[in-house]
């Protein structure tokens, strides 16, 4: 709904959230299927408006950023991705020549593997749609923020563009997703390497490793195919330990496709050597994240030796909250977002 404020000024509003890959980051690209999770306790919020003519935007807050989009110069930086997403939408509701102001309140960690950018142009979308009051089917939506995924990480599966807009947990592949079915008592932590990724160098290095030896390429995918579809069956039948295990193999996949490195190597190491079941990176690392599963029991003692062996911060999410519909509470190891 837009919002009509005491100085006459109309704003429209979006939201969208963080995401987390279980398992299949890369492989997706190459045509297996990846299980991904919303993180809806790491929201993005955009307000957009009209600019007015000659109008020039003032800076954001602390903490916010903002960009402008249609008939105007070319912010250099940050958040290229959900200005394309935003002028594909205006250039299809035949606004090309709009000039709009979008200011993003994001919570997630930008570069980290949890689907900034992919937020970021879903909730931009949504709130340029509100402002002009056009109704978004999920299937525009989710094409809008592709385009600006696409600039974002050179060639995207779509596994980010689907989960940020995801209600809850999903298997994703090639282009259509379903929900998944999870029963399983356990805690997964995500511990924040602080150090930024870059989507598009992780995605053409994997891609160079695939391309250099074809059949060693046939063997790491297929290898993942069948990983993931064991993920799939424990997370249904609540094989936590199974399903440690089976995060930890597809990390030894996703090393020998160069993506790790040693800082994710220690994080994975601490997180396995204080009781996690297993541990892997998500997202395309390179940096970025890496994701614990354990008992909820032991999150705690999990997160604290992540935190000790040099994660800058820590989330914890339940898996009994990811069902649809259920909100997620997570802690962090420097805040509270509930
Ligand atoms: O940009 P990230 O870190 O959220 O990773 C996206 C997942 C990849 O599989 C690496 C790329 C893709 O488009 O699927």
């Amino acid at each position: 709904m837009n919002i009509s404020t005491t100085t006459g000024l109309v704003q429209g509003v979006g939201q969208a959230h963080a995401k987390t890959i279980l398992l299949g980051e890369h492989t997706v690209v190459h045509g297996t299927p990846a299980i991904a999770l919303p993180l809806p306790a790491l929201p993005v919020r955009a307000v957009a408006r009209v600019l007015t003519s000659g109008e020039t935007p003032l800076a954001a807050p602390d903490g916010q950023f903002r960009f402008s989009a249609g008939d105007t110069p070319a912010p250099a930086g940050t958040l290229s991705g959900p200005r394309v997403a935003v002028e594909e939408a205006l250039r299809r509701w035949g606004l090309a020549d709009a000039r709009v102001d979008i200011l993003v309140d994001c919570d997630i960690p930008l570069a980290r593997g949890l689907g900034s950018s992919a937020a970021c142009a879903g909730a931009a979308v949504r709130a340029v749609a509100d402002l002009y009051g056009r109704v978004l089917d999920e299937g525009t939506l989710y094409d809008l923020v592709q385009c600006g995924e696409q600039v974002e990480h050179g060639r995207a599966s779509g596994i980010d563009a689907s989960t940020v807009l995801a209600a809850g947990p999903i298997r994703f592949h090639e282009g259509r997703t379903r929900p998944l079915a999870i029963d399983m008592d356990a805690a997964l932590i995500i511990a924040d390497t602080g150090v930024p990724g870059s989507t598009q160098r992780a995605v053409a290095g994997v891609r160079r490793v695939l391309e250099a030896d074809p059949a060693r390429a046939r063997r790491l995918l297929d290898r993942a195919g069948e990983l993931i579809a064991a993920a799939e069956d424990q997370l249904a039948t609540g094989r936590a330990e199974e399903l440690g295990a089976t995060m930890s193999r597809f990390q030894e996949l996703l090393a020998e496709l160069g993506v790790s490195t040693p800082h994710i190597d220690t994080l994975v190491s601490a997180a396995r050597e204080a009781g996690a079941f297993g541990a892997k990176l998500t997202g395309a690392g390179l940096g970025g994240c890496v994701l614990a599963l354990t008992t909820p029991a032991a999150a705690d003692t999990v997160g604290a030796a992540l935190r000790h062996a040099g994660a800058a911060q820590t989330w914890t999410v339940t898996t009994g909250s990811l069902a649809a519909d259920v909100p997620i509470r997570l802690d962090s190891g420097i805040g509270t977002h509930a």
